[in-house]
């Protein structure tokens, strides 16, 4: 089974949320580490401290940058590429119709190009429960189908998914699919429990929470999360799609109670009213990770409530301390 122990890697979106993290856990294990982000989204500062370690190097360069990100992968040679860069706010893509397209399947085109021209042997992608769009079936295993999409967003990421496999087909590229629930935690800087803490930390007496609050979703802590995914591709063989999840589900109204009960506890709940939080959102999701369990890949956080609860403290605490939230 193959290793990330001594590999040159190549991390996309590697200043962002769950990307640091990756690299966090990457830069004692792998031999030469490129972190390739724009910053359109990400933030120099969650990987600042990396720059330290001689193997690391910083390239700010856009995937839509071909010559800069086939330089960048000719000169590195990487063996594994982490593919995380993409534009991660779903309400974005819907008013900016080119958004997700571009920043999806082209980016992700050009990633791959590059790959292939430049013999990448093997490449991890994060694609999202999105993909699910409203699954008839919960838990919804990696299997279910048809898969249709709600969003420009996860039509994005399907339509990436797509080309990951005709990549592997035609030219041998390796892939790893990894289809994340939401991801929560360290360094987070977007996401349902970012929005209700700058709301609460502007207007301390009322919190607006978009839907009905009945929405639930899956969970999973992201450093659980980028674990998961290296413990995947050294024990799973290639060309795989994974869920990576906690089992069960957390609703908005739980989330939106724990942070106003850790910010401004005499604050009032005011819901939108509507089943789905703004157009394109899934208000039910809830993934089947018995694959995940089954490669013996157990979670820090294996309770949906314990991850929340978990990313709440820590983005509280951060909150009063960091710039960035
Ligand atoms: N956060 C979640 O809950 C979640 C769930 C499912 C899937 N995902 C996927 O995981 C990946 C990472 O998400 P995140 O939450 O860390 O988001 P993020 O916005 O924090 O990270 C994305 C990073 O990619 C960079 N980037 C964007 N477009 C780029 C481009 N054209 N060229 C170079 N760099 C670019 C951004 O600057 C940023 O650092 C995304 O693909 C997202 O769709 C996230």
């Amino acid at each position: 089974m193959p290793k990330i122990e001594g590999k040159r890697i190549l991390v996309t979106g590697g200043a962002g949320f769950i990307g640091s993290n990756m690299v966090e856990q990457l830069i004692g294990r792998a031999s030469r580490l490129v972190v390739y982000d724009n910053l359109s989204s990400g933030k120099f500062e969650l990987i600042r401290r990396f720059g330290t370690y001689k193997k690391f190097r910083f390239v700010k360069g856009d995937l839509l940058d071909v010559k800069l990100l086939n330089k960048t992968i000719k000169e590195e040679k990487p063996g594994i590429i982490v593919h995380f860069a993409a534009n991660p706010d779903i309400q974005l893509g819907t008013k900016n119709t080119g958004l997700d397209m571009e920043q999806g399947p082209i980016a992700t085109h050009n990633l791959l190009e590059a790959a292939r021209l430049n013999d990448v042997d093997r490449i991890m992608y994060s694609s999202s429960s999105a993909v699910y769009g409203r699954a008839e079936v919960k838990p919804t295993p990696e299997n279910y189908g048809p898969l249709k999409p709600i969003s420009l967003y996860a039509a994005s990421k399907l339509a990436c998914e797509g080309l990951l496999t005709a990549y592997g087909n035609l030219y041998g590229v390796k892939y790893y699919i990894y289809r994340f629930a939401n991801v929560v935690g360290n360094n987070q800087t977007h996401g349902v429990m970012v929005d209700f803490i700058r709301k609460l930390k502007r207007n301390m007496s009322e919190l607006e929470v978009l839907g009905n609050g009945k929405q639930r979703k899956a969970y999973i802590d992201v450093v659980d999360c980028v674990n998961a995914m290296l413990m995947a591709y050294e024990k799973a063989e290639p060309d795989m799609i994974l869920n990576l999840a906690t089992y069960g589900q957390t609703s908005v109204k739980d989330i939106a109670k724990l942070v106003t009960g850790r910010v401004a506890p005499d604050a009032k709940i005011k819901y939108t009213g509507s089943v789905e939080g703004w157009p394109g959102d899934v208000p039910d999701t809830y993934m089947d990770n018995s694959k995940m369990l089954g490669l013996g890949i157990r979670l820090k956080y294996a309770d949906s409530i314990e991850v929340v609860t978990h990313a709440v403290d820590t983005l509280v605490r951060d909150s009063n301390a960091t710039k960035y939230l």
